[in-house]
């Protein structure tokens, strides 16, 4: 099994509706914060389930949802069969999205289950897709040194803070023993220091500046906002 594998299976990841809900809910409002007109096309690459996309496409004209688990895509294309602004991609028609027509791309929590030749390869495709002057958001980024004990316990304080605590410490125990654990172990998670991150952006084009917050709940990974400078 490899990540791609995981991410199409049912998971532990999120342990129970109200974690899935207020997790999804943080990220489509970090998003929706990122856009900057209401003309925008955006891109929300390797967006799970992203069940809070409506707050993101309130905000422009155009949400490309793209998600590599096919049952994901299934999923996506049923929640949001009836909002026009959102458009659910397959591989195909991402590929054929026009080269320079988007404002923006975010990666939320993908770089760490990507080799770095894969990466490199998106932070090519993403320059061909972006306008001129456009923006890249790549959040969620693990930092080297990053350890599961960190990601426990920034989890414990979300859970704390949303009132799942207890119900984070049982999926804490069923993800010990999952699928994510032996992957994690097994495969490991790419991470980037940020100043590897910024030179391949930068010898793509991009002006790079670290965020002073993260998008998600972990805030000792990073988000780093990148714009083409034409
Ligand atoms: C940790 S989840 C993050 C989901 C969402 N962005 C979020 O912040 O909640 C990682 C997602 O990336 C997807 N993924 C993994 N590799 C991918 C790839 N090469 N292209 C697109 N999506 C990918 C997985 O299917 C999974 O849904």
């Amino acid at each position: 099994m490899n990540w791609r594998d995981f991410w199409n299976r049912e998971n532990p990841i999120y342990v129970n509706g109200r974690h899935r809900a207020l997790h999804y809910d943080r990220i489509a409002r970090g998003i929706a914060d990122l856009v900057e007109a209401p003309g925008w096309s955006v891109l929300d690459h390797g967006a799970g389930e992203a069940i809070s996309s409506d707050l993101v496409a309130r905000r422009c004209a155009r949400l490309y949802l793209f998600d590599a688990a096919p049952n994901i895509q299934d999923r996506q294309r049923l929640r949001f069969a009836a909002n026009q602004t959102i458009v659910v991609l397959t591989s195909e028609a991402l590929d054929a999205l026009p080269d320079g027509s988007l404002d923006m791309v975010v990666a939320n929590s993908l770089l760490q289950y990507l080799s770095r030749a894969e990466c490199e390869a998106l932070l090519d495709f993403w320059r061909g897709k972006l306008k001129p002057d456009g923006k890249l958001v790549l959040a969620d980024v693990l930092p080297p040194g990053t350890n599961a004990l960190n990601d426990v316990r920034a989890l414990l304080r979300f859970a704390w803070r949303g009132g799942f605590f207890f119900a984070a410490c049982a999926g804490l125990v069923a993800t010990w023993f999952s699928d994510y654990r032996k992957l994690r172990c097994n495969l490991g998670l790419t991470s980037y220091a940020e100043s590897d991150l910024r030179a391949l952006l930068c010898d793509r084009g991009f002006e790079a500046t670290r965020a002073p917050q993260n998008l998600g709940h972990n805030q000792r990974r990073m988000m780093i906002v990148a714009r083409l400078t034409g």
